[in-house]
C-alpha cells in the first residue's frame, strides 16, 4: 500500500467532515442526495472514475471472497436506498465498493411519499427515511441497464409497489417484477427481496409467517436464475425472527441482510433532543440507531443457520471496526448507506484498509477465518 495515498485519503477524509459535510448538511438531504447521484453518474460517463479508482481502490487476497458463485473482491457494499435508479453502477467500483444493490424497484412506477422525505440526526448520527420507494418501475430500470456490464456485483431490490394493495395483489406485483427481470434477462448479479421496508401505505407485513410463505412460493416457482438474498426487519422478536430464518432456509434462498430501518423512536442511540425535534416527522432510522440490534440479529442468525444461510450485516457501519464487530459475529458481507453520508466517499476506503490490518492483528490470513468468531460468546 502507498503511503501517500493513504495520507491523501486521510487528509481528504479531514476536508470532507470539515468542509463538504457541512456545505451538503446545509441544503435539503434529498437534493444533495440528486446531486451526488447526478455527479457521480456525470463522473462515470466522462470516464473521470479511472482517474478516482488510483485513489481509492484497494486490491487484497485477504477480502476476496467468492459467495454464491459471485466474485466479491471486499466486503464492502453500498445498501439499498441510495443508487434507487441504477445510475452509479458505472461509477461504483472507483468508490471502493465491493458491490453495489439497485433500488428498490417496484413494478410500478412510484412518486414515493409526500416530502418531506429525508431528514438528518446529526448527533444521532441516523437519517430519519421516508422515501415510500420513490422509483421509475422495474421496466425502466431494466432499460437503464440493458446491454450494461458492470464492473462489480450489482444486485437489485425488488419491493411491493407503494400502494393500498392486498396480500395477493402485493404477492402477484413482486412476483410480476421478479417475472419481468428473468424474461427479458438482466446484467444483476443477484437479487434482493426487500419483505421489511417500514414507510409503505397500508401493506400487510410478510414478516408473518403464513404471508412469507404466500410470497416466497411463488418466487419459487419461478426458478430465478440468480442468487437471491431478503432483506430483513430488526424490529421482530428473536422468536419471530427464527421463525421467519427456518421458512426462509426451507427456500431457494441464499442468504438474508440485517438489517433494515429501525422503527421504535425510544432507541436509546437517539439523543433526545433530536428525538423531540422530530417527533412529527414521518419515517423510520437508518445509521447508529440500527447498529445493536442488527449485530444481534447477525448472531443469532449465524448460530442457528450459519450454515445454510449467508449473512449480510447492515446498519450503523461508520468504521472498520463497526465492520469487523458485524464479521466476527457472523457477517460475510456488509452493507452501508449512513456511515457514506457522514463520513464520506472515502469511506469504503478506510473500512477496507482496517479490515486488512484488524484481520492480520487476530492472525487471520482470510475474512472468511474471522466470520462468526464471536457468535458464540
Ligand atoms: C436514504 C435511505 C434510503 C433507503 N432506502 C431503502 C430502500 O429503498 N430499500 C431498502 O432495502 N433499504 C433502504 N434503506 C435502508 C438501508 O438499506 C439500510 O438497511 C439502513 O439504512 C441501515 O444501514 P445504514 O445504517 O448503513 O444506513 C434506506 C436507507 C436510507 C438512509
Amino acid at each position: 500500500m502507498n503511503k501517500l495515498n493513504y495520507s491523501l485519503i486521510n487528509i481528504f477524509s479531514f476536508f470532507y467532515r470539515l468542509v463538504l459535510r457541512r456545505v451538503f448538511f446545509i441544503f435539503d438531504a434529498e437534493r444533495v442526495h440528486e446531486f451526488v447521484i447526478n455527479l457521480g453518474e456525470g463522473l462515470g460517463n466522462i470516464g473521470f472514475s479511472k482517474f478516482i479508482e488510483r485513489f481509492f481502490h484497494i486490491y487484497d487476497p485477504s477480502l476476496k471472497q467468492k459467495i454464491a458463485g459471485i466474485d466479491f473482491e471486499n466486503p464492502i457494499g453500498l445498501a439499498a436506498g441510495f443508487d434507487y435508479n441504477a445510475k452509479l453502477t458505472g461509477f461504483m467500483s472507483a468508490t471502493g465498493f465491493g458491490f453495489e444493490t439497485v433500488g428498490t424497484i417496484t413494478n410500478k412506477p412510484s412518486e414515493g411519499n409526500p416530502k418531506p422525505r429525508l431528514s438528518r440526526l446529526v448527533e444521532s448520527g441516523s437519517i430519519l427515511v421516508n422515501k415510500g420507494f420513490k422509483n421509475p418501475g422495474v421496466l425502466v430500470v431494466m432499460q437503464n441497464v440493458a446491454g450494461n456490464k458492470f464492473n462489480l456485483p450489482v444486485g437489485i431490490s425488488i419491493g411491493q409497489t407503494n400502494s393500498d394493495l392486498s396480500l395477493d395483489e402485493a404477492v402477484g406485483d413482486i412476483v410480476s417484477s421478479f417475472e419481468l427481470l428473468e424474461k427479458n434477462g438482466n446484467p444483476f448479479h443477484y437479487y434482493e427481496l426487500n419483505i421489511s421496508c417500514p414507510n409503505l401505505s397500508g401493506s400487510e407485513s410478510f414478516s408473518d409467517p403464513d404471508n412469507l410463505i404466500k410470497i416466497l412460493n411463488p418466487i419459487k416457482g419461478l426458478k430465478l436464475k440468480k442468487p437471491l438474498f431478503i432483506k430483513m426487519p430488526i424490529n421482530k422478536t428473536n422468536e419471530e425472527t427464527l421463525e421467519m430464518l427456518k421458512i426462509i432456509s426451507s427456500f431457494p434462498v441464499v442468504g438474508v441482510i440485517f438489517g433494515n430501518l429501525e422503527k421504535n423512536r425510544n432507541n436509546p442511540a437517539i439523543k433526545t433532543e433530536e428525538a423531540f425535534q422530530f417527533k412529527d416527522r414521518k419515517g423510520n432510522l437508518s445509521g447508529k440507531p440500527t447498529q445493536a440490534r442488527s449485530r444481534e440479529l447477525i448472531k443469532l442468525a449465524y448460530k442457528n443457520f450459519g450454515e445454510r444461510l449467508v449473512i449480510i450485516g447492515c446498519g450503523g457501519i461508520f468504521s472498520a471496526e463497526d465492520a469487523y464487530e458485524k464479521i466476527r459475529n457472523g457477517a460475510s458481507l456488509l452493507q452501508l448507506i449512513t456511515g457514506l453520508i457522514y463520513k464520506g466517499p472515502q469511506l469504503p476506503y478506510q473500512i477496507n484498509m482496517g479490515l486488512i490490518y484488524l484481520l492480520k492483528k487476530d492472525g487471520f490470513l482470510h475474512i472468511s477465518e474471522a466470520v462468526g468468531v464471536d457468535a458464540n460468546t
